[in-house]
């Protein structure tokens, strides 16, 4: 089973990397997760998209499910489809650990949230950049974690929308105002140049893409090794 507790950082914070997987080698997944593993992650960012809610479809229902056994890693799924209750149960029945569900295609999200923790999975809500937090206002009491799309969703390897860095503040100092701890995850240009500002404005799950888990310049560990690093840039900016 994946580990329960994500590894703890300076501060005692919690802040969790979540390699996104349509961003890895499919030609050789087995092989690249391993890899992951082997540096240490230990949840995998999966992004499952329709063709209809996104213009995009890199990984289908097959490669989680033929994936699920060959890792202990926790599955993220991070749904980009128009049909959430449909893919809700089939990523169910697969055994996913997360499920996020963005707010501008799910008719019924507070039964929709309903439905993932009453399988005994962790529930979120996306949010694409242009979408207000006040999205989130009735369904706090649902939510395991909130996940703010810092890209347009849809594809890998695009440029972080200025105005989300402020959104993640904004999003912490609502939770904190409304008296909820949950954690934020962030996905989309998650780079080593914009980690530390996501992780000071309040960002505690990083989806790591093309920007720098998969960076081509250099090493795998490598990489993970600057994420780090800047991460902790990031955490001492949350001291000042
Ligand atoms: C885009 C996906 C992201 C993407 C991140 O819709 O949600 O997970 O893979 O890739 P980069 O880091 O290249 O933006
Ligand atoms: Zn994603």
């Amino acid at each position: 089973m994946p580990p329960s507790e994500p590894r703890q950082r300076a501060l005692g914070k919690e802040i969790r990397l979540a390699p996104s997987v349509m961003c890895a080698d499919l030609c050789n997944l087995e092989t690249a997760i391993r890899e992951l593993e082997a540096s240490g992650m230990d949840l995998l960012h999966f992004d499952l998209m329709d063709a209809h809610f996104v213009p995009n479809m890199p990984i289908g229902l097959a490669l989680i499910e033929q994936l699920r056994p060959k890792t202990d890693c926790a599955f993220d799924i991070h749904l980009m489809v128009e049909n959430n209750d449909f893919f809700v149960e089939a990523v169910a029945k697969i055994g996913v650990q997360q499920i996020a569900v963005h707010v501008e295609s799910a008719t019924h999200l507070d039964r929709t949230l309903a439905v993932i923790q009453a399988h005994g999975i962790k529930a979120g809500a996306a949010l694409n950049p242009a979408t207000p937090l006040s999205a989130l206002d009735y369904v706090l009491a649902r939510l395991d974690f909130v996940l703010i799309m810092t890209v347009n969703p849809g594809f890998a390897g695009q440029k972080l929308v200025p105005a989300t860095l402020r959104k993640i503040s904004e999003c912490r100092a609502l939770l904190e105002n409304r008296g909820v701890t949950l954690p934020i995850e962030v996905d989309g240009n998650v780079s080593f140049e914009n980690i530390p500002k996501m992780v000071a404005a309040g960002a505690d799950i990083l989806v790591g893409g093309t920007s720098s888990v998969f960076h081509t310049s250099g090493l795998k560990s490598e990489n993970i090794q600057r994420i780090e690093q800047a991460i902790e840039a990031g955490l001492a900016g949350r001291m000042v």
